[in-house]
């Protein structure tokens, strides 16, 4: 008979705890550098920074797909928004901003 070693795995789940997000120095920089120059602007059916509806409207799709159509461009969103530095955390980081009409200046 077979001993059946008993493994034991340990999954560690990731807490659940509400982010509440502020935007960092680091995204405004690259919001500035990168986004700004067009999602500042009306027009060409952007998304307008700090417009909520123009956002609530891209996020009904799920952050997860509007990150994908960000990395890999959609009509005329260049893929990455010329971003070559941004990871996928930024990109959340990126619209997370542009979502809350709170950074509006
Ligand atoms: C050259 C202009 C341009 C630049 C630069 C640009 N965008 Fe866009 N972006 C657009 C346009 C135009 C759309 C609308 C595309 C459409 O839905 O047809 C868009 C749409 C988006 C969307 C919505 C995607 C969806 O699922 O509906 C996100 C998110 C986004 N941009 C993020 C960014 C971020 C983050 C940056 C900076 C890193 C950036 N964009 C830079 C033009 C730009």
């Amino acid at each position: 008979m077979k001993r059946i070693a008993k493994l034991s795995i340990f999954i560690i789940a990731e807490l659940a705890t509400a982010r509440v997000f502020a935007a960092d120095q680091y995204t405004v920089e690259l919001y500035d550098t990168y986004c700004k120059s067009c999602h500042s602007v009306n027009g060409a059916g952007v998304p307008v920074a700090f417009k909520k509806n123009d956002w609530d409207k891209r996020l009904e799709k799920g952050i997860e797909k509007v990150v994908d159509n960000a990395v890999n461009g959609i009509g005329n969103m260049p893929a990455q928004g010329f971003c070559q530095e941004c990871v996928y955390e930024d990109f959340e980081d990126l619209i997370t901003y542009m979502a809350d009409p709170k950074n509006k200046e």
